[in-house]
């Protein structure tokens, strides 16, 4: 047979292959045992032998050239089908809903506790104040000595401490920071401190082992209560969106005088209901000017600066904000609970 009629011939066929079946069949009438193209490259041996190289070149390099030419359009059908399957059935499909029955999440989120600290956090960056994070373990020294707390004093029972072999504890506060950020950062800062806090203490609906809390202090000249006061009321103000009004009780903690218990209005009701216990208004952390003690220790000269500090809890925050009822859910990994936080 004409090569060149075969050559002619395998450039039309090869532009009409549409699918696997048309490579097949292709691949079967010129490539296969008895194909057109193998058979002339047979046919060489019926050539006189003075011709025989410059035809088999010829032949060769149709045979070759067939077959990648095959090659690339089989490839280029795969891809062509894949693709098509995949816009068939996305792998991604935009239109699933994110909640499933009951709450529970299909797809991951953050942890309301995640949620809120970064709340906590803007709102203060937003006020000048640097986040710094502390060490969840401390020592007896930053968790209480350096903290205007002497040895056997009854005010360290306050809070059930779980101690290390070695002597140093589970931060029972985030005031365990105070210390090292007044030593960081004096004479003149605003520092904010998030973190996980410990105590051994039997659990309920608002008690856990582990909670977390944020430590907040401002150090400088002329600080008093008026700027206590007011950063705390644009805080919370800023994390329930709407007007929040505070007062102060007076509160014993012993790295703080005076110290406080400040209270925000029940941010559920005018008068009173059961998150209040009826009396309009929720306890929301403890606080006060930093003891003349703690600034000393911190490096500090307590006549000519002063601060306040703060320290309120991060868990209890989380409840107030999405009316959460038992702080146990927290720490529960229960989907359902964490899917209705959003
Ligand atoms: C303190 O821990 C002081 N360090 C706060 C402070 C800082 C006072 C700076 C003055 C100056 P208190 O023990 O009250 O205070 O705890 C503060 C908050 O932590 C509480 O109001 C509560 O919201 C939270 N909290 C305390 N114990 C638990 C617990 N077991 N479970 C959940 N939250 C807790």
């Amino acid at each position: 047979m004409n090569i060149d009629k075969i050559k002619k011939e395998v450039e039309v066929e090869l532009k009409k292959l549409q699918n696997d079946r048309d490579c097949g069949a292709f691949h079967q009438k010129y490539l296969g045992k008895s194909g057109e193209v193998t058979l002339l490259v047979q046919s060489l041996r019926d050539i006189e032998p003075s011709k025989r190289a410059e035809a088999g070149a010829m032949f060769n390099a149709l045979k070759k050239d067939t077959e990648e030419k095959l090659r690339k359009i089989q490839n280029d059908i795969k891809q062509r089908e894949q693709t098509e399957k995949l816009m068939q059935d996305p792998v991604i499909d935009i239109t699933v809903p994110k909640w499933g029955p009951g709450g529970v999440p299909l797809v991951g989120g953050l942890h309301p506790i995640t949620l809120v600290i970064r709340e906590v956090e803007e709102v203060f960056k937003g006020m000048g104040f640097i986040v710094e994070s502390g060490s969840e373990i401390a020592t007896e020294y930053e968790c209480f000595d350096s903290l205007n707390s002497p040895k056997n004093h009854p005010s360290r029972d306050m809070q059930d401490t779980f101690w290390l072999s070695d002597g140093r504890c589970l931060r029972t506060h985030t005031s365990a920071w105070q210390n090292y950020i007044l030593k960081k950062y004096g004479p003149t800062f605003r520092a904010i401190s998030p973190g996980r806090c410990f105590r051994n203490e039997n659990l309920d609906a608002t008690h856990e082992t582990t909670f977390f809390q944020v430590e907040g202090m401002m150090v400088g000249e002329d600080i008093s209560i008026a700027n206590l006061i007011y950063f705390m009321k644009t805080a919370l103000t800023a994390v329930f969106k709407k007007d929040i009004k505070v007062r102060l009780r007076p509160g014993y903690f012993s790295f703080v005088e005076p110290g406080f218990e400040l209270d925000a209005r029940c941010i559920f009701c005018d008068k009173g209901c059961s998150a209040c216990k009826q009396t309009g208004w929720i306890e929301f952390c403890g606080c006060g000017m930093i003891h003349p003690n703690v600034l000393k220790e911190g490096g500090i000269d307590p006549t000519k600066y002063q601060g306040f500090a703060f320290g309120f809890g991060l868990t209890r925050l989380a409840m107030m904000r999405w009316g959460i009822k038992d702080i146990r859910l927290f720490n529960s990994g229960n989907l359902e609970f964490l899917g209705g936080v959003k």
